[in-house]
């Protein structure tokens, strides 16, 4: 089997530049690991910012999101009974776009499908070989059968779990890494949301997100113990911690009812520099995690994207590979500035365990300057709703 660009992983990442290749006549081969129904079944991240939403839209992947997404003029910070509300109108020309994952991923899919697109899912044993030649290969085994794809490139779309970044000798890499004391526990659940907009709540008992994926359809997180386990939350049981991290005006509104989904995340902040070694370029979790705090995980992942197609289709177009040399430093320069922002996010929001009777003085004189400081609250909307490509 013979492929221009072979991408190893098809999460939103690989289907994105899968799609946006394809477009300019570029030949790829996605290899996922899991089934398309896996994959489809993870709720993950909702937010979407302007640059992802434009390239759905160039993808040809976007006319479900453009119907049914819901865009945002603003988010909330609230902390204890009291809240700032973020207007990203007043410093900013963009919005964002609440539309879940799961729903990009799909119309993704969909895309891919009707262009023909070459997914092969549940390989195993996947292995990226050559990568520091003119001529890799990736090795893997589908329904049994051992299978060879020699490519040109391999994009490393294979997330956090993934075989790429190994792929890159250790003497190259450096990791830098992050691990926070505390997990999320999110809840999906067929209510009406709480508010219109997503709030961010800072509570003495821990940090608390409400979100949305529709008018009917509600997301919910708390922050939650490392050790902790679903096990251990009844549906009261999350609905009653989470009434008392949001303001009462909101807890008095909440509606509730069962969860359709249930899980927990660890929080982690980590990138892997370089992104790319030879032929073999890292996109997405591959190559960096952010805490959730911010939303800038999937879209983080999207500019990843958005470099590494335009440096693809200027080669396979001119033959200038001044696009693919700067993709590292290009992708990692806004890498390492949403990482700043969710790390900073985080630090705003949460409690920590530990936490000095300073660290808290810290932390609360900073949501109130963040209160009453419009420079301030401008900074946190141009991050939130995403920095330029
Ligand atoms: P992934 O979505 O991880 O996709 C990688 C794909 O590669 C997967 O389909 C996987 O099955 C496949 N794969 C792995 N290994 C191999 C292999 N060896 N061979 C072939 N295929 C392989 N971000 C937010 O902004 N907000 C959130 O609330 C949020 N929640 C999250 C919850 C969880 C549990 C996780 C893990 C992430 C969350 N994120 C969130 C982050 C966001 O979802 C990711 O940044 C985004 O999914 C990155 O997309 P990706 O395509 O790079 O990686
Ligand atoms: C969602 C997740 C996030 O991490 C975030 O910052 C905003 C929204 C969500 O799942 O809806």
């Amino acid at each position: 089997m013979r492929t221009q660009v072979a991408i190893v992983g098809g999460g939103p990442s690989g289907l994105l530049l899968s799609q946006l290749l394809h477009l300019q006549g570029i030949d790829t081969v996605i290899l996922e690991r899991k089934s398309k129904a896996y994959v489809l079944g993870r709720i993950r991240a909702g937010v979407l910012e302007s640059g992802l939403v434009d390239q759905l839209r160039a993808a040809g992947a976007a006319t479900r999101m453009d119907r049914e997404g819901m865009i945002h003029h603003g988010t909330v910070i609230s902390y204890g009974d009291a809240h700032i509300r973020i207007n990203f109108d007043a410093h900013t020309d963009k919005t964002v776009m609440v539309y879940g994952q799961t729903e990009v991923t799909r119309d993704l899919y969909a895309a891919r499908e009707a262009m023909g697109g070459q997914i092969i899912f549940n390989v195993e044993d996947v292995q990226i070989n050559g990568a520091d030649t003119d001529a890799p290969y990736v090795t893997f085994r589908t329904e049994g059968a051992a299978q060879k794809l020699m490519c040109d490139y391999v994009a490393g779309c294979d997330g956090f779990h993934g075989v790429s970044r190994s792929t890159i000798p250790d003497a190259i890499r450096t990791e830098y890494e992050k691990v926070y004391p505390f997990g999320w526990l999110g809840v999906l659940s067929e209510t009406p949301p709480v508010h219109g907009e997503l709030i961010y709540a800072r509570s003495d008992i821990g940090f608390a997100l409400c979100s949305m994926r529709n008018d009917h359809l509600s997301r919910y997180y708390i922050q939650c113990d490392l050790s902790d386990s679903v096990d251990n939350w009844s549906d009261d049981a999350f609905w009653d911690a989470l009434r008392r991290r949001i303001p009462e005006a909101h807890a008095d509104n909440l509606v509730t009812g069962p969860s359709i989904e249930k899980s927990i995340v660890p929080l982690r902040s980590f990138v892997s520099e370089p992104m790319r070694w030879g032929r073999l370029f890292l996109c997405g979790d591959a190559a960096h995690i952010v805490p959730p705090t911010g939303a800038k995980g999937l879209n983080t992942a999207a500019s990843d994207v958005h470099y590494l197609s335009q440096g693809l289709i200027q080669y396979y177009d001119t033959g200038e590979t001044k696009g693919i040399d700067q993709y590292s430093a290009k992708a990692l320069e806004r890498v390492w500035k949403a990482e700043r922002f969710s790390w900073w996010m985080t630090g705003l929001l949460h409690r920590f365990p530990n936490q000095s009777p300073f660290d808290l003085k810290m932390q609360q004189a900073e949501v109130a300057f963040l209160h009453g400081n419009k420079q301030a609250q401008a900074v946190l909307a141009q991050n939130y709703v995403g920095l330029p490509y």
